[in-house]
């Protein structure tokens, strides 16, 4: 056999298996390879096993030294793109105020909408390029990147031109989803931006192909079900994929509704209980952790080991944004899991890679897979563990994106 590079000096590649959704126990269900070699040739793994065993010519050879290989992270959940900052929420917050009252009062998101509205494409682009090139550094190959700090439909489409754009600049891979994030603050004129999202928004969004969802914020704060139910309807008759952020604070219906329809993800779940876990493993439906946001806001952790023993699939993200998220390695949201969502290491990396992968709708991700892109994570360490046991510090040497490296040492690999 003739490659193009030939990747030795690995102490272990672990990875997901298989491209089904891997419910419950099949969760800790991995492939460790020891003392492993991985061939790839236009981009993509065509050999994987151990070094003894290869038999081909390689026109180049990369040797790692003694390493861990992991695939490329996953993360499946990002507000990337923001102008602004919330940090005088942080302040009230750490002064005894809560995110839900800052949010009824008109701020928390109202203010980043505002600050964001005001951007112009290429400022967005500025502000989120060194935030993606920071989940990049932490291991991600696949960002899903939403809108939703726009509110009007110009607004909207600003934040996904600013994501095609980034998708040109970047390495990395940009999944872009469109967001309806917060009702307008009148009461009357919910139903009135409802119509305009479902006449206007989508259909303008779903023609331009600019997402490959529709995202709806479904709590006491945001969105009723019955709304979220006449947007997600439309997104569907758009050809979309649908997720949801839900039981954040409050669970009002959103789970049900989301499993009802269908949905890729529901995202967050700190307010799931128990009677919502069997319907939950019951669904194919990806259950999508945020960590960053419990730790962040003090909020409960989301029912992480709960879900997982009851059969459910679960995914973990970073949530990066600037009011309940300002995590910037989705490596350390996969550590973060094990310690507040109580995941071993195992259904940590399957859950920031395969699940995360399915949770985006993508069946040719988050493995290292005869086949697949060569997408992967070289570890500093020669044990996978120290991926989700580094706390502070990056655990990540390089990331290879289809075959390339796509890291560089300056902007934090070292
Ligand atoms: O995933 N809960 C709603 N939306 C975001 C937070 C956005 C913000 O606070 O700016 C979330 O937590
Ligand atoms: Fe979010």
């Amino acid at each position: 056999m003739n490659v193009d590079t030939l990747i030795t000096g690995i102490t272990q590649l672990v990875t997901a298996q298989g491209p089904a959704v891997r419910h419950g126990t099949a969760m800790s269900d991995l492939l460790r390879i020891d003392d492993a070699a991985i061939a790839i040739s236009n981009g993509a793994f065509v050999w994987i096993g151990k070094h003894q065993h290869w038999q081909g010519h390689a026109a180049s050879t990369v040797h790692l030294g003694g390493r861990a290989v992991l695939p490329g992270l996953i993360d499946p959940h990002t507000h990337a793109i923001w102008a602004g900052d919330r940090l005088g929420d942080f302040e009230r917050r750490s002064a005894g105020a809560t995110y839900e009252q800052i949010l009824a009062a008109g701020g928390g998101i109202r203010s980043t909408i505002q600050a964001t509205q005001l951007a112009s494409i290429d400022q967005l682009v500025t502000l989120a390029r060194p935030r993606l090139l920071a989940l990049l550094h932490s291991g991600a190959t696949v960002v899903e990147v939403k809108s939703g700090y726009g509110f009007t439909p110009q607004a909207e489409r600003n934040m996904l031109y600013a994501i095609r754009d980034l998708q040109q600049q970047l390495p990395l891979r940009l999944l872009p989803t469109l967001l309806i994030h917060i009702p307008p603050a009148a009461v009357g004129s919910r139903a009135d931006y409802v119509a305009q999202v479902c006449a206007e928004l989508i259909p303008q969004v779903a023609a331009e192909r600019l997402a490959t969802a529709v995202d709806i914020f479904v709590d006491q704060e945001a969105w009723h079900p019955r709304e979220a139910e006449t947007i997600l309807t439309c997104a569907r008759a758009n050809g979309l994929a649908i997720k949801m952020h839900t039981e954040q604070f409050h669970s009002i219906g959103g789970l049900e509704l989301a499993l009802r329809l269908r949905a890729l993800s529901v995202d967050h779940l700190e307010a799931c209980h128990p009677s919502q876990y069997a319907q939950l493993a019951a669904s194919d439906t990806i259950a999508t952790l945020l960590p960053g946001v419990s730790l962040h806001l003090g909020i409960p952790c989301a029912p992480g080991r709960r879900l997982i023993d009851a059969g459910a699939a679960v995914a973990i993200a970073t949530d990066l944004n600037p009011g309940s998220s300002p995590l910037f390695s989705t490596a350390a949201a996969l550590a973060l899991a094990t310690r507040l969502n109580g995941l071993t290491a195992h259904e940590a990396l399957v859950a920031g890679t395969l699940n995360a992968a399915c949770a985006l709708g993508l069946s040719n991700a988050g493995r290292i897979e005869v086949g697949l892109p060569a997408d992967m994570v070289i570890l500093k360490s020669n044990d996978w563990r120290d991926l989700v046991y580094t706390l502070g510090a990056n655990p990540v040497q390089e990331v290879w994106i289809a075959g390339a490296k796509a890291t560089t040492s300056p902007q934090g690999c070292e």
